[in-house]
């Protein structure tokens, strides 16, 4: 492992970020293919997706490391089976999970990091489960802004290391997210830049979905 995780309990409660139970419409729409009802959310937060899965009758369980973001989800829904862990240290139980999703956790990783986090992912889920990640892209605004600031060092493959707190933020192609995939069938991908008004402040992101699924 490199690196510290983000910690998202450092963040003021006036910037702690709102990302309200609301089911993305694209994994929404993948559902009917999920074999069965177990889900893995890695970086589950506020349980933005996995609240509404939970309430839709899928046994979801969340893994996060910020103590906050846990205890939104459990003062949310109580039917959450929550783990207070770092997600590169969790261990993904081979052939439970029906649909492992990830969004925008992976990009916060070292690429050594979230690369071996996928492998785990995909070796581990069950056949013809469904995985769904959200990642920053090389478009992301974050992307040129951390690259000028002194506080980051820039290293290969589009990584930025933060040497204040000695953490991680990677930027993703869809080349690079379909050939870390390219063992499973695609159901989606794409590549958007969008003004994300959800949040407290708008801000412009450069986000990939993937959803793709083991056969
Ligand atoms: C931007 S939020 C996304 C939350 C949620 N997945 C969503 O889509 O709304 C990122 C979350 O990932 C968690 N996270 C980031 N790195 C982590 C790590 N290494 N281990 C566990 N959780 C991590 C943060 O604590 C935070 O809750």
């Amino acid at each position: 492992m490199i690196g510290n995780p983000v910690n998202y309990d450092k963040k003021s409660k006036e910037n702690f970020p709102i990302f309200p139970a609301n089911l993305d419409l694209e994994l929404k729409r993948y559902l009917n293919l999920v074999p069965g009802k177990e889900v893995l959310d890695l970086g589950i937060g506020q349980g933005r997706n996995s609240i509404p899965l939970a309430k839709l009758g899928f046994n979801v369980t969340g893994v996060d490391y910020s103590t906050k973001c846990l205890e939104v989800c459990k003062n949310t829904c109580n039917k959450l089976n929550l783990v207070q862990s770092d997600i590169r240290t969790f261990d993904i139980e081979k052939d439970k999970y029906d649909i492992i999703l990830s969004g925008y956790v992976l990009h916060f990783l070292h690429k050594n990091d979230s690369h071996q986090l996928i492998k785990n992912i995909k070796n581990n889920i069950k056949n013809n489960g469904i995985v769904y990640i959200s990642v920053f892209s090389l478009e992301d605004p974050r992307f040129i802004k951390h690259s000028t600031s002194s506080n980051f060092e820039i290293l290969d493959n589009n990584i930025l290391h933060n040497k204040i707190d000695d953490t991680y933020v990677s930027f993703f192609s869809k080349e690079e997210i379909l050939s870390l995939f390219s063992d499973f069938k695609t159901l989606l991908i794409s590549d958007s830049y969008c003004l994300e008004q959800k949040r407290q402040t708008p801000q412009y992101a450069g986000v990939i979905k993937y959803i793709g699924q083991k056969l």
